[in-house]
């Protein structure tokens, strides 16, 4: 499998050499915030073992540095078909290019960030594992690839290269102290692997009666917790799964529900408690698809486990859940435990915080967009977002945490103007950009494009913008709204509208924001940005898109976007 475990985590170590302090530089890509934070507790680490570090996200590192460089430690994370993350691109595209140099003095080592649910699992830290092997560099430990759930591989990871960088080699620590410090945020005892348990003060539906849309608004307490966030953060939440599914499942089995299974190395739990709070039952994984062949033996599932059929595989992933798997291949006399222990443990989900906690103190909002579908003749759920929507009231506590994102942060400077794009869902940090800049008195022009699919019953947040606007605290704002005129807008349309305008003040210094939707919005919008640049700045397409790689190099266009 792809997935590297921690007990299959091979470690070569190079024999610690009693030298002078080592120098390493510790270079990290990430879209959501794991990677710095990875990246920081790392130096922390190695600076404790006395030697010298360098942390810096990879669109800060200069690629003409890199055969200067004695150690190299790589975080890397990857993204839908497995691309780098944004401040990883321009450096992937170096270290991969022609110009990359020989780099046969080097020393490396990658930690890769990932998720199995994806056929490109952990792809772009396996390019660059593989590449700087190509160029002549030599591994410190061999790459470690994390699944969502990273603190324990991670652990590992961080555990060997600082024992193989340190003149004195590290105590031997187990897995589990290793992994222990990482999640730990200095402000609050609570974290990843200890969430807080904030309670629901507040749960409305946005969308007006009549929408194709249910958009939930929700207020969380953070009172007590000591998590402090600032604008462009995340929450992340550990959701429940639906309690018919569950119920399904058990059912299907014919197994008790009462039974004891192991939910992690010294833990047990009833199976109806394990699995609907403990494992994931919705998605499937390459991984369990494979080690549940082996385990039946069941030629249909080892035909589909095969790397012939590696297209209905990923056509099979993304579509079935749990349910779908033991019916599709009769999986029925697997014992509970069996097929419990190949199971992953539900992954946080991670939401823009919506609010300022300038303007709102030990409050923490989201905006969730309810997912509901039919797929194989059964309706299907989001599992965070239905919980949200139908089974969570005031007074009830969700298990969350603060994800700091570093790459999606308002300009230092109060006085720098920001045109921020956010259709949809994709509003939420635009509305904690905006509260905490009336917040704060600050000075900078605001302008925002916001659209979904009706005026009427979609327009979220519709009288906040407005008290906004005649407040000065928002400039300008631009709507499209899709479905009320027979031919679609969008806010790219809108911003091909505004063309002239928008340049100006990308010229004049504005920094531009994108949050939402990746594939289709995120992707169209930074077509438009491409043009507006090439027309305003009468330069090539290649031009503007060379403009818009040192914006974001700059921090000056920042995306969030899933
Ligand atoms: P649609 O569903 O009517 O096509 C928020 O989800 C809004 O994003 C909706 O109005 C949706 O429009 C729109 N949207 C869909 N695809 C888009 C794209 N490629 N670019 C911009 N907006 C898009």
């Amino acid at each position: 499998g792809q997935a590297i475990s921690p007990a299959e985590t091979t470690v070569a170590v190079i024999p610690a050499q009693p030298a002078a302090p080592r120098e390493v530089t510790i270079l990290f890509g990430s879209q959501t915030g794991n990677g710095s934070g990875l990246a920081k507790k790392l130096a922390k680490r190695l600076d404790e073992q006395h030697v010298k570090t360098e942390v810096l996200s990879m669109s800060d590192f200069k690629p003409a540095n890199l055969k200067k460089l004695e150690n190299l430690l790589i975080i890397v994370s990857t993204h839908g078909e497995g691309d780098p993350p944004d401040n990883a691109l321009a450096f992937h595209e170096f270290i991969n290019s022609k110009r990359a140099p020989k780099l046969d003095s080097l020393n490396y080592s990658v930690l890769a960030l990932g998720d199995t649910s994806y056929e490109f699992f952990c792809q772009t830290g396996k390019d660059f594992d593989s590449r700087l092997a190509e160029l002549g560099a030599s591994r410190l430990v061999d790459r470690a690839d994390c699944d969502v759930d990273f603190d324990e591989t991670a652990g590992e990871w961080m555990k060997a290269v600082t024992e193989s960088l340190s003149a004195t080699p590290a105590a031997a620590t187990t897995a589990a102290e290793s992994a222990a410090p990482l999640s730990a945020d200095p402000e609050s005892e609570y974290s990843r692997s200890n969430p807080f348990r904030a309670e629901v003060l507040e749960n409305l539906n946005l969308n007006g009666r009549g929408s194709a849309r249910e958009t939930r608004h929700l207020e969380l307490s953070l009172e007590g917790s000591g998590l402090t966030y600032e604008p462009g953060d995340s929450l992340g939440v550990y959701p429940e799964n639906h309690p018919r599914l569950v119920d399904e499942i058990i059912e299907e089995m014919g197994w008790n529900a009462e039974e004891q299974v192991a939910t992690g190395k010294s833990s047990t739990a009833a199976l109806r408690e394990a699995l609907h709070h403990y494992f994931e039952i919705t998605v499937l994984t390459k991984p369990l698809i494979e080690q549940v062949a082996k385990l039946t033996d069941n030629e249909r599932l080892l035909k589909l486990a095969s790397p012939e059929s590696a297209e209905e595989l990923r056509a099979y992933l993304g579509e079935n859940d749990l349910l779908d798997l033991i019916r599709d291949f009769s999986l029925k006399g697997l014992s509970a435990a069996e097929l419990t222990s190949l199971l992953r443990k539900i992954p946080a989900r991670l939401y823009s915080i919506a609010s300022s906690s300038k303007a709102t103190p030990d409050e923490v909002h989201l905006t969730v967009r309810t997912v509901r579908y039919a797929c194989g003749g059964r309706d299907r759920y989001g599992v965070c977002s239905v919980q949200m929507a139908e089974r969570l009231e005031p007074g009830d506590a969700l298990p969350v945490f603060v994800q700091h994102n570093p790459n999606f942060k308002l300009p230092e400077n109060p006085d720098t103007p920001i045109i921020m794009i956010g259709p949809g869902t994709g509003a939420a940090p635009f509305r904690s950009f905006l509260a905490e800049r009336e917040e704060t008195d600050a000075r900078g022009k605001t302008w925002m494009f916001y659209g979904d699919q009706h005026f009427a019953t979609d327009f979220l947040y519709q009288t906040e913008w407005q008290r906004w606007i005649k407040d000065g605290v928002l400039t300008k704002m631009d709507v499209a709204f899709s479905r009320d005129t027979a031919e679609k807008v969008y806010v790219q349309h809108r911003m091909m509208e505004k063309s002239r305008e928008l340049y100006e003040w990308i010229n004049s210094g504005a920094a531009v924001y994108v949050c939402g939707d990746e594939k289709n919005m995120a992707h169209d919008v930074h077509g438009a940005l491409e043009t507006i640049i090439a027309q305003g700045g009468g330069l090539s397409p290649e031009q503007a898109s060379e403009y818009l790689l040192r914006m974001q190099q700059e921090k000056r266009y920042q995306r969030d976007v899933y």
